[in-house]
């Protein structure tokens, strides 16, 4: 498999961030290029298919319609790209059937473990350090930005994401999960300290 002519292809589909200019800074290939590193890293600890997750990481987010839905329109676009490139039938199946349901990290469905890796991955770019960046340059780029706002902000998404551990599938990723949430406490506490 040649990674570095489909990460080029990941990077001209995900140029386009999709977001409000004021969030430009959040983009769509860097955050998939983390969980490409995440997936692989729960996979050498997991097991599962390398290839299987590699791909379904890479392709999870290119496809993006106001109309459609997301992962549908993802796994379009990656089954015909991985044709083209010659990959086995069997592996474009899996790899297809990961994104089409990426986003439904609350399904019931019975899933591979390719498919949890890739689903663990994507959930645990969402909190940890990386999450105090967003809230914090978010705030930023909001009137009469403070300190004290992104710590409002910062405080709230803690409180929003604690519960969602519970979306994690595998115990490697539920172990991180804690990880970042413990960060993002003593980060809370101290800033408290700090600031008021
Ligand atoms: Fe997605
Ligand atoms: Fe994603």
């Amino acid at each position: 498999m040649n990674y570095a002519e489909i990460i080029e292809y990941v990077k001209k589909m995900t140029a386009d961030n999709g977001r409000p200019d004021k969030y430009n800074f959040r983009s769509r290939y860097e955050h998939t290029m983390r969980v490409y590193r995440w997936a692989i890293k729960l996979q050498s600890k997991l097991g599962g298919d390398l290839d299987i997750i590699a791909l379904a990481a890479l392709l999870h987010d290119i496809g993006w319609d106001d109309t459609r839905d997301h992962g549908e329109v993802g796994a379009e676009l990656a089954v015909e790209y991985l044709d083209g490139l010659g990959v086995d039938q069997e592996t474009i199946k899996r790899v297809g059937e990961i994104i089409m349901i990426h986003e439904d990290k609350d399904t019931d469905a019975e899933l591979s473990l390719e498919c949890k890796i890739v689903m663990d991955a994507d959930l645990l770019d969402e909190v940890g350090a990386i999450s105090v960046l967003w809230d914090s340059m978010a705030t930023a780029n909001e009137d009469e930005a403070s300190y004290k706002k992104a710590y409002y902000r910062i405080k709230n998404f803690y409180r929003i994401n604690k519960p969602k551990i519970r979306r994690c599938k595998t115990d490697a990723a539920r172990a991180e999960y804690t990880k970042r949430m413990q960060l993002l406490e003593g980060f809370i506490a101290q800033l408290e300290k700090e600031l008021f």
